[in-house]
């Protein structure tokens, strides 16, 4: 793959139709400076903006996904700088904006705002070592980049609260027995699995993937009827794409399809 040098505290790879972005800050865990999560953004816009990637995977180090938001450069802060700047709001914009699907790859620790990116990302995919937690309570914080509202959904209530109270870690087998996490595969075989599902999806119509996306995104916005009539909407629109006529042609000439996007 090609390596692009543009970044001090990201290592981005583009390699077949995946662009790998590697979080690397190793001395501070991969915790989440102002650096780093411009840098995301710029490295999220490129993928979104390169014809060629297809998907993303977004991934740590072996000991830390991300250990949360950077504690040294928040403790000075007033109400007045984090309100002003709208502190994480403008930093996780472009993760939100991305139609193209991205993939986790968790390894270690993914707490406070290394879980939340975590759970920002279309799934995950953890290791046998990954430990999530939202621990910001034991700073005197609550989680400021979605942990409330985004594990809730994912774990339900109990566990939620027992994780924003306690301060506690979940192991990957819990993340994933809870709904947090697609799939746990052993460390090594972590970047692996994770490549190898991007691939899969690289395979896909970007069309129909992007289409996907938008539907089981809507589940969390708006009520069940909605959702459903968003849903079959978007099934109905597809059957003008050239994609669908050949999804389906390949499947009843017992072929593989050729999808070309459109
Ligand atoms: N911010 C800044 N630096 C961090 C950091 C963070 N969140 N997490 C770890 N580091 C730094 C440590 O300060 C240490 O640096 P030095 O070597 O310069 O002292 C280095 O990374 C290695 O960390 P430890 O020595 O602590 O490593 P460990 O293996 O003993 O412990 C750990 C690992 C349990 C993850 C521990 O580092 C830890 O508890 N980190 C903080 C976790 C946390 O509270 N995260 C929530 C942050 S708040 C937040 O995220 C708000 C939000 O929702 C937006």
């Amino acid at each position: 793959g090609t390596r692009c040098m543009a970044y001090e505290t990201l290592i981005v790879e583009i390699e077949d139709h995946i662009a790998l972005i590697k979080l690397n800050r190793p001395d501070a865990l991969n915790a989440l400076n102002t650096q780093l999560l411009n840098e995301l953004s710029k490295a999220l816009r490129a993928a979104e903006e390169n014809e060629k990637v297809r998907c993303v995977v977004l991934t740590g180090s072996e000991k830390a996904f991300a250990a949360g938001a950077d504690i040294k450069e928040m403790s000075e802060k007033t109400f007045v700088d984090a309100f002003t700047d709208d502190l994480f709001g403008r930093e996780t914009q472009e993760m939100l904006r991305c139609r193209k699907p991205i993939i986790a790859a968790v390894s270690g620790y993914a707490l406070g705002g290394g879980c939340e990116l975590a759970m920002m990302c279309d799934f995950i995919i953890a290791s046998d070592t990954a430990k999530f937690g939202q621990p910001e309570i034991n700073l005197g914080v609550v989680a400021g980049i979605g942990g409330t509202q985004r594990l809730t959904r994912f774990v339900g209530k109990s566990k939620s609260m027992d994780m924003h109270l306690t301060g506690r870690f979940m192991t990957a087998e819990e993340a994933e027995r809870s709904g947090l996490v697609s799939r746990v595969v052993p460390a090594k075989k972590l970047m692996e699995e994770a490549m190898g599902a991007a691939a899969k999806i690289a395979e896909k119509s970007a069309l129909t993937a992007m289409a996907v996306k938008e539907a089981v995104n809507r589940a969390y916005e708006v009520p069940l009827n909605e959702g459903l009539l968003f849903e079959r909407r978007l099934f109905h629109a597809l059957f003008a794409t050239e994609d669908q006529k050949e999804g389906m042609e390949a499947f009843l000439e017992k072929r593989e399809a050729q999808f070309r996007d459109k």
